[in-house]
This record gives C-alpha cells, structure tokens and sequence, in this order.
C-alpha cells in the first residue's frame, strides 16, 4: 500500500516536473520571438486605422463649409463691391449677376496694407477652362501689363491691380459671360490663382 502510493506520488511529481519543463522551454522561445513582431504590427495597424476614420468623417465636413462657404458678393443696381486682403484671400467665393442687367459693374477693395508688389490683387473674367492659360500668360505679360496678356481674346473684363487701401473697378456687358460657360473671376497676380478665383454666372 505505502509503495504504491510513493510510486503514484512520484509518478505524478514527475508528470508534473516534466510539464512544467516542456511548458517552460517553449513558452519562452514561442511569446520571445513572435510576441515581439506580432505585438508591435498589430498595435501600431489599428491604431492609424481607427483614428483616421474616426477624424476623417468629423472633420472635413467641419472644414468643408468653413473654406467652400464664403458669401455669394452681394449686388445692387447692376454693381458689387468684394474685397481681397493680404492672406491672399476674395471675401467672396461667387458672384452672381442679375440676368436683367445689361452692364454689370465689379470694385474691388484691398483691405490690406502690403503693396501691390507684393501683395497685388486684380479681377480677370476668363471661362474657368482658360483661367490657367490666361494666369500664365498673364504671369508671362509681368508686372508691366498688371499681370495680363495685352489684347487677349480670353479675357472678358479685368480691373487694374491694386495694393492694400487701393480701390479699382471694371464694367462689362453682361451678354458677354451669359456663352458657354462656366465662368470665373480670379487674381492674376503670380501665385494667387489657386486661393483668389471664383464663380461668376448670369441668373
Ligand atoms: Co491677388
């Protein structure tokens, strides 16, 4: 009965020696080097992948309206005033004419303080698929010719350019953006396309 029983107590001590062994020998070769690569990828996956779906819905929708959003110019009498600054910004994104105006009159007021030098602000009508032409051109033509092409066929109506605390205006026969459009305005001024440029339409 004792011998049995010190046989069974061994017996189990050494099934349990040699699990804890076996167990002991290859969980720290297994959890060393796996663990370490898998642990890392996964972490640092999901990661941006939560956080940029979770931030990319919000915000754009936010930021859309704030950048897209700025007023349409507000007529009167066949005439709107809009202004440009010195960040290189219109206070408007469109300009919508009254399909009763046979003339339509356009100032433009830079409400800023930097020179036309360096900050120049005009407004050239072109059709939106010349606007880049034309700005190149009109790049090419230099600050001599206020940064438009003399005489180009493309260019519906311009204002001179103007630095800050300085005023300019045009007048156009509405007939002439009521074509093939779509129409636009935009600075001409070198690099200020990009930010200054709006929708001009007949309605
Ligand atoms: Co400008």
């Amino acid at each position: 009965m004792t011998m049995n029983i010190k046989m069974t107590v061994l017996a189990l001590a050494c099934a349990l020696a040699l699990a804890a062994c076996s167990d002991n020998s290859s969980s720290p070769a297994a959890p060393g080097a796996a663990p370490s690569a898998t642990a890392s990828a996964p972490m640092q996956a999901p990661a941006p992948a939560a956080s940029t779906p979770a931030t990319t819905p919000t915000a754009p929708p936010a930021a859309a309206p704030a950048t897209d959003g700025k007023p349409t110019a507000v007529v009167t009498d066949c005439a709107t005033e809009i202004e440009g600054n010195d960040a290189m910004q219109y206070n408007v994104s469109s300009i919508v004419v009254p399909a009763s105006c046979k003339d339509f009159k356009i100032t433009l007021k830079h409400t800023g303080k930097l020179p036309v030098t360096a900050m120049g602000h005009d407004v050239v009508i072109t059709k939106a698929s010349d606007l880049k032409a034309v700005d190149a051109d009109g790049m090419a033509a230099g600050a001599p010719n206020g940064y438009v092409k003399p005489n180009d066929p493309r260019v519906i109506a311009h204002t001179s350019l103007v630095g800050g605390g300085e005023t300019t205006s045009v007048s156009f026969a509405v007939s002439k953006i009521q074509g093939d459009g779509p129409y636009e305005f935009f600075c001409s001024f070198p690099g200020h396309s990009g930010l200054m440029h709006g929708s001009i339409s007949v309605k």
